[in-house]
């Protein structure tokens, strides 16, 4: 008996923090989609243009990435049995690192089952007691906890400041390993990280450099290879980390770079030792993917064109995008429940852009985290801009 009033006692706690989200216009809850992740949703029963997804591709939906996977769990079954060092890696799982590789321009590549678990697992591993992580102020939570959990000491420098940075590697030269980690394209302000200035930076101080290229991967750069290709640093960035579960549409993360990092992860990293692996239809998905990106070039040009067109609308309209040029297009409203309102009036006009409060972006930028896919129609964007135009004059916005 005693247990059932301790845990009660327990809920309430979590019940008056629930109360103070709420009243700060911080409460989140999942909405829900009977569709499939396409350019248009059935969201909570109705048609809504979908201007909130990482399927940037539309590869989430792509016919081949269905039949690979159905093919694989026909042919291998629907899990994989347990993590690759107890029940034997899939051949699967060795293509797709090979595929991987490729596609990144390195020497190798290990695949892991999302990218917060790469970023936490990876960070941790290459650094601990005694080493020093220096990290973007705007860098995604799994970088942030990644290095919460290495022990390791934190120097945190300002967004894309590389003068701070340098700073901060001259001030702590004797500190044991030095890893630098940024985003690629930062997540919710859609800019790009100054990586030929980072790496010199690296250089001279003899850090390792990790990129997060989770929204870069299949959009920027040569054959969609990423930030890191579109600089042409391949041999200068020793982690080059990417998500499957985004542009590539399905689910999964991978970390590119030379064998013996492969070799070490393999060894040292929990978060791959100590989960079971990604299912075969998760990863012929993948190889469908990776195969899809390198034949419709057309895909992540017709990205990265909406989202140019889109930015340019909502800029001429008066609201504020950061100056983006990637597909992600912040929107800053400013105040939490500005941002909440804001996305019911859109959703209100058919248009479902997420609202995206703290701490997920700091505290005073709330915004709406508007996504272009390639598979939006001129009409879906028209639709989008006359509905931000509509709901930003009423709510003085704009
Ligand atoms: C920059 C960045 N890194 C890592 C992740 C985590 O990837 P995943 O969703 O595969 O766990 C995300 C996803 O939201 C992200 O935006």
């Amino acid at each position: 008996m005693s247990r059932v009033v301790h845990s009660s006692t327990a809920l309430s706690a979590l019940e008056a923090d629930l109360d103070h989200l709420a009243q700060v216009g911080l409460y989140r809850s999942c909405r829900v989609v009977q569709s499939d992740q396409s350019a248009r949703v059935i969201l909570e029963g109705r048609e809504v243009i979908m201007l909130s997804s990482n399927n940037y591709l539309g590869l989430a939906t792509h016919p081949r990435l269905r039949a690979a996977a159905v093919e694989a769990a026909e042919r291998y079954g629907a899990g994989s049995g347990g993590s690759r060092l107890i029940s034997g890696s899939m051949e699967l799982h060795e293509q797709l690192e090979q595929a991987i590789a490729r596609f990144k321009d390195s020497e190798a590549a290990i695949v892991f089952n999302s990218g917060y678990q790469a970023n936490v697992g990876v960070i941790s591993t290459l650094a601990g007691k005694g080493d020093i992580v220096f990290s973007d102020e705007l860098n995604h939570a799994s970088i942030i906890d990644g290095c919460r959990l290495s022990r390791a000491q934190v120097c945190v420098y300002p967004h894309r400041d590389v003068g701070a940075l340098s700073k901060l590697l001259a001030e702590n030269a004797d500190a044991g390993r030095k890893l630098i980690v940024t985003d690629g394209v930062f997540s919710m302000d859609g800019d790009i990280a100054p990586l030929p200035d980072i790496v010199a930076a690296a250089r001279r101080h003899g850090a390792m450099v990790m990129v997060d290229d989770a929204h870069a991967t299949g959009v920027l750069g040569p054959n969609g290879r990423g930030t890191v290709g579109a600089f042409g640093l391949e041999d200068e960035v020793d982690i080059q980390m990417g998500t499957l579960s985004k542009a590539l549409g399905g689910f999964g993360a991978f970390v590119a770079g030379r064998q013996i990092l492969r070799d070490y992860l393999i060894n040292r990293c929990r978060s791959f030792i100590f989960s079971t692996s990604l299912p075969p239809s998760v990863i012929a998905s993948a190889l469908a993917a990776l195969e899809i990106v390198d034949q419709e070039p057309w895909r992540r040009e017709r990205a990265l064109s909406n989202a140019a067109w889109l930015a340019k609308g909502l800029n001429e309209l008066g609201f504020d995008t950061l100056g983006t040029t990637t597909q992600i297009i912040p929107v800053v409203v400013g105040q939490a429940d500005m941002a909440v309102r804001m996305s019911q009036m859109l959703l209100d006009r058919g248009v479902f852009a997420q609202g995206v409060r703290p701490p997920t972006v700091p505290e005073g930028k709330s915004r709406l985290r508007a996504t272009v896919m390639a598979t939006h129609t001129g009409e879906d964007l028209a639709q989008v801009l006359h509905a931000f135009a509509e709901v930003g004059r009423i709510l003085g916005v704009v």
